[in-house]
């Protein structure tokens, strides 16, 4: 590691209110609004019956373009948990995309019946252009091999857990690299918290864009090591981030048949690694992470997706501008 962290050099000088806010990327929150909802989250899950009837009036739309299961159902029972209502579609095939609809015109249609909009769609950028023509806020659940960024709030979620931390940490990110969103996200938000060792594991193919290793290098703090070998790194890491290969990003069915089961995540691996390791993965698996893993006490990608739904609560009561009841903010503290 390089250093002290930096990341007050990173963050913009002018912090923008949550409410009211559209979330593309995590860079549209300050570091304080992320441990903010890291710490509303933690209060969420404590205090479940209090929050019940948070956004009781409010209405979300999800907007799923690609498939989900964890995301979409998480936004949606956030919602429903915090007393609110949700609308919405799964599978652009109902929608009015397949008469020629514009993202722009579906998202000024539907800003008239919600308060909050969450979207996935296979296009880079797409979620952008979705918070340019709503007229409430956007959530981006993901677009494209670009970002997805409260899959990041989950996983800084489970790191805070896990660690009390989510720096000082050596974070090792292995499979799909290339078109992993989340391993964007996440690289990149950390690189703002600062003090992160990134080991990079991926074949030739799947390495990580250079758009997203030239912010490791604008980080002092931080720093990145790219390998293609896990086993010969894993008793080095404190967090192994396991990722799907992406089929549907392909171009080429060979390459991703041959690609695909570069990295299975066993118990054998796992008697290499530090006995408080912890292992993320955004889900869904395939075949990285082998069942048997799951009963190991350092699998935390169940923890994850529990994560999710929390901090999805914690982002759309913000973003929205409902207080939770008895909620004490973490700067008043
Ligand atoms: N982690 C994640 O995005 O899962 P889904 O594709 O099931 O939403």
């Amino acid at each position: 590691m390089k250093g002290e962290p930096l990341s007050s050099e990173l963050e913009p000088a002018i912090e923008t209110p949550m409410v009211g806010k559209s979330v593309i990327t995590l860079d549209d929150l300050s570091i304080r609004q992320i441990r903010e909802l890291l710490h509303k989250a933690q209060y969420i899950d404590s205090h479940r019956k209090e929050v019940a009837h948070t956004c009781e009036g409010r209405v979300l739309a999800t907007l799923f373009y690609e498939p989900s299961t964890r995301t979409r159902l998480s936004f949606e029972t956030a919602m429903l948990r915090l007393g609110g209502k949700v609308i919405g579609f799964a599978g652009a095939q109902l929608a009015s995309v397949t008469k020629g609809e514009t993202i722009a015109d579906t998202l000024k249609t539907v800003s008239n019946y919600v308060d909050v909009v969450a979207i996935r769609h296979p296009k880079e950028g797409a979620a952008l252009v979705a918070s340019r023509a709503a007229s409430v806020p956007v959530i981006n659940a993901g677009d494209g091999g670009h970002m997805h960024p409260t899959q990041t709030l989950a996983d800084l979620a489970t790191l805070q857990s896990r660690f009390g931390r989510v720096t000082n940490l050596t974070v090792g990110l292995c499979g799909d690299l290339t078109f992993g969103r989340t391993v964007h996200s996440l690289i990149e938000t950390l690189c703002r918290f600062g003090n992160v060792n990134f080991v990079l594991i991926s074949p030739d193919e799947l390495k990580t864009p250079r758009y997203v290793l030239d912010r490791i290098d604008a980080t002092p703090s931080c720093s990145y090591t790219e390998v293609k070998d896990l086993v010969s790194v894993i008793g080095d890491l404190d967090v192994l981030y396991m990722t799907r290969v992406q089929k549907e990003r392909f171009f080429n069915e060979d390459d991703y048949l041959r690609l695909r089961d570069t990295y299975i995540l066993d118990e054998a691996k796992m008697a290499k690694a530090k006995p408080d390791m912890a292992v993320l993965h955004p889900l869904p698996r395939v075949n990285e992470i082998a069942v048997e893993v799951d009963d190991d006490p350092r699998a935390a990608y169940f923890e994850q997706v529990k994560n999710g739904m929390l901090m999805r609560m914690a982002l759309e009561s913000s973003v929205v501008g409902d207080e939770l009841p008895g909620y004490e903010p973490l700067e008043a503290k």
